[in-house]
């Protein structure tokens, strides 16, 4: 009988470690230039049914955020409602930040003010400054291309003021996403704009004390053509993060094109910074 007992103890026990749900990340996605919350709404299901916290943030002037973009004259402004999220998360949450594209400057500048409630920041298909590698320097390497001119709408030589067009989202950025999310984008994104400058350069400078504590890693979109995968190598050499995983057959909006894949990199990925696996 005692047997039996220790025997249902043991079980239980076992029962009880081997089903705890590997500990839950909290997400906190930020989408790129034109874009806003709306276009992680594939990823987000994905992460939530396999039990993650998700908050997708709109940026000032995007999505569902009604700040007028004449209002907002500096990267820092328009970054604000990341901060705003950030400073208002209660002491004990950490979260891990996952930045796309445009959205990767939006991360970089959160790890430099906010180290210490991050897990961890994953930049996908994104511009990445460092330490090692500042806006200005990034920035002189980086044209749009002759199909961002040809049918986008835009204010500035370089453009500032810029609203995709038709074909450049068709060709450049959603080639190999569902033609639904390309109608999404075609109905969703609203006019954005590009920062150039000292001031940007200088509001974007990290440091190694704060943003390099703060653990990182770096997704490739394998056939992205807005930022070419060359580029993104470029950003990983000057300044490697602890992690690069790529997915072969991602265009740049990775987190539509495939996004299983990606939730698969991610979740793994949260386990690595979580000290989980
Ligand atoms: C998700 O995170 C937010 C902010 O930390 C928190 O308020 C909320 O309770 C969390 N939700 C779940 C389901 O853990
Ligand atoms: C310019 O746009 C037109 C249609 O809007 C398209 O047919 C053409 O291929 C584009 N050219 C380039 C260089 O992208
Ligand atoms: C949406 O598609 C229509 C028809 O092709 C086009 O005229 C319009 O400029 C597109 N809008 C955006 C933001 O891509
Ligand atoms: C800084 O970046 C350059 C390439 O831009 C790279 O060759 C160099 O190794 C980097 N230095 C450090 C300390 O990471």
């Amino acid at each position: 009988m005692a047997i039996y007992n220790i025997f249902i103890m043991t079980v239980a026990i076992l029962l009880q470690v081997y089903s705890r749900p590997t500990t839950a990340a909290h997400f906190v996605l930020v989408h790129g230039s034109g874009h806003g919350a709306w276009c992680w709404y594939k990823l987000a299901a994905l992460l939530e049914q396999a039990g993650q916290n998700v908050t997708a943030i709109d940026l000032a002037y995007s999505g569902r955020n009604e700040i007028p973009l004449i209002s907002v004259r500096t990267i820092d402004g328009y970054q604000e409602p990341l901060f705003t999220y950030l400073e208002c998360l209660s002491p004990q949450d950490k979260v891990i930040l996952v930045g796309h594209s445009y959205g990767g400057y939006a991360i970089s500048s959160a790890m430099e003010r906010f180290p210490a409630k991050l897990t961890g920041a994953v930049f996908v298909s994104a511009f990445m400054v460092g330490p090692n590698l500042t806006f200005n320097q990034l920035g002189a390497s980086f044209n749009p291309g002759a199909s961002f001119f040809n049918d986008s709408k835009y204010i500035g030589d370089p453009p500032r003021i810029v609203l995709f067009g038709p074909n450049y989202l068709a060709t450049k950025l959603y080639q190999n996403s569902p033609p639904q999310d390309l109608k999404l984008a075609n109905y969703s994104v609203r006019t954005t704009q590009f920062f150039y400058g000292e001031l940007t350069n200088r509001q974007l400078l990290v440091t190694n004390e704060r943003y390099g504590s703060v653990r990182r890693a770096y997704v490739i979109g394998g056939m992205d053509m807005a930022i070419p995968p060359d580029s993104q190598r470029l950003f990983i050499a000057s300044n490697p993060p602890e992690i690069v995983r790529e997915i072969p057959g991602a265009d740049h909006m990775v987190m539509l094109s495939t996004p299983q894949e990606f939730c698969a990199n991610l979740l793994e990925i949260a386990q690595v910074f979580t000290g989980s696996r």
